[in-house]
């Protein structure tokens, strides 16, 4: 695996598989890697005959009370698993490199509507900053296909809806959530769990389960999502959301929508835990 962190570097390189011939998938993450983002790079190798993964831990989409500083760097580690895992190329560019006028100076890209609800609401400006990074690697990258996780099923939406938007000539590939044994959603900021609040995280999955089988019987959805809310309570960890909503707009649920997703988050520990289900 070839490491670049110039821009000029990564342009380079990209050409000769490009003359080549070579289609090129891209998986984008912001390191302290675990089995889901591996999954992507499984997926991107299902889908393109080189896989770029980048890892840049992006300021623009941290608030302004979240830590990037303590966000986990796992540089060497994360190299021998995307090594393990046949990806030609890393790209690992620095603040500067991506944003060398600052990032008050910046451009940006905003997905109206959606950017400002679920995630959006609790965390300010966090959108932009995800679809102006994403826009500005695939403007670097250029891939064909690019791979997402659908536990960060909002962003999933918002990044499709950007490409579309955008006319962006690349495909994007949602690849389903990796879960522990005990249900619980593989991410990053697990790390930041105790024992303890491993434990109580698990609930957030079983709750979802329980929406699940709630909705095949009811369509009284207010309902369903307050008592929702009140057993995530309960266990000890402070509801962020859970809302039942359109698969495809994400908005509010309507009883004809055949397609569904119940989006959650939550606060455990000094973790805030997001994840959802597909119900169609
Ligand atoms: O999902 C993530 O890890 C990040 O939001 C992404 C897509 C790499 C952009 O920084």
């Amino acid at each position: 695996m070839k490491t670049v962190k110039s821009i000029a570097e990564l342009r380079s390189v990209l050409k000769s598989f490009r003359d080549k011939g070579l289609t090129i998938g891209f998986v984008p993450t912001m390191g302290n890697l675990h089995q889901g983002h591996l999954s992507l790079v499984d997926a991107a190798k299902q889908h393109a005959d080189i896989v770029i993964a980048s890892i840049f831990i992006n300021p623009m989409q941290f608030g302004v009370n979240e830590d990037i500083d303590n966000y986990p760097r796992t540089l060497e580690q994360d190299k021998a698993k995307l090594i393990a895992a046949g990806v030609e190329v890393l790209f690992t560019p620095t603040p500067e490199i991506i944003y060398p006028k600052g990032l008050d100076k910046q451009t940006f890209v905003e997905v109206p509507g959606l950017s400002g609800s679920y995630c959006g609401e609790s965390r300010k400006g966090h959108f932009r900053g995800v679809t102006t990074i994403v826009c500005k690697l695939f403007n670097l990258v250029q891939p064909d296909i690019a791979c997402f996780g659908l536990k960060d099923y909002q962003q999933v939406q918002m990044i499709q809806t950007m490409v579309e938007d955008l006319s962006m000539p690349i495909k994007i590939v949602p690849v389903a959530t990796k879960r522990e044994a005990t249900g619980l959603a593989m991410s990053s900021r697990n790390s930041y769990l105790n024992d303890t609040e491993k434990q109580q995280a698990t609930n957030l999955y079983q709750i979802l389960q329980w929406v699940r089988l709630r909705l095949s019987e009811s369509r009284d959805f207010e309902h369903i999502e307050m008592i929702a809310r009140s057993k995530i309570d309960a266990t000890g960890m402070r509801t962020d959301y859970i809302d039942i909503c359109n698969a495809q707009t994400l908005e509010p649920a309507s009883p004809e929508d055949t397609s569904l997703v119940v989006l959650a988050a939550a606060h455990c520990g000094k973790a805030r835990l997001i994840d959802n289900i597909q119900i169609d």
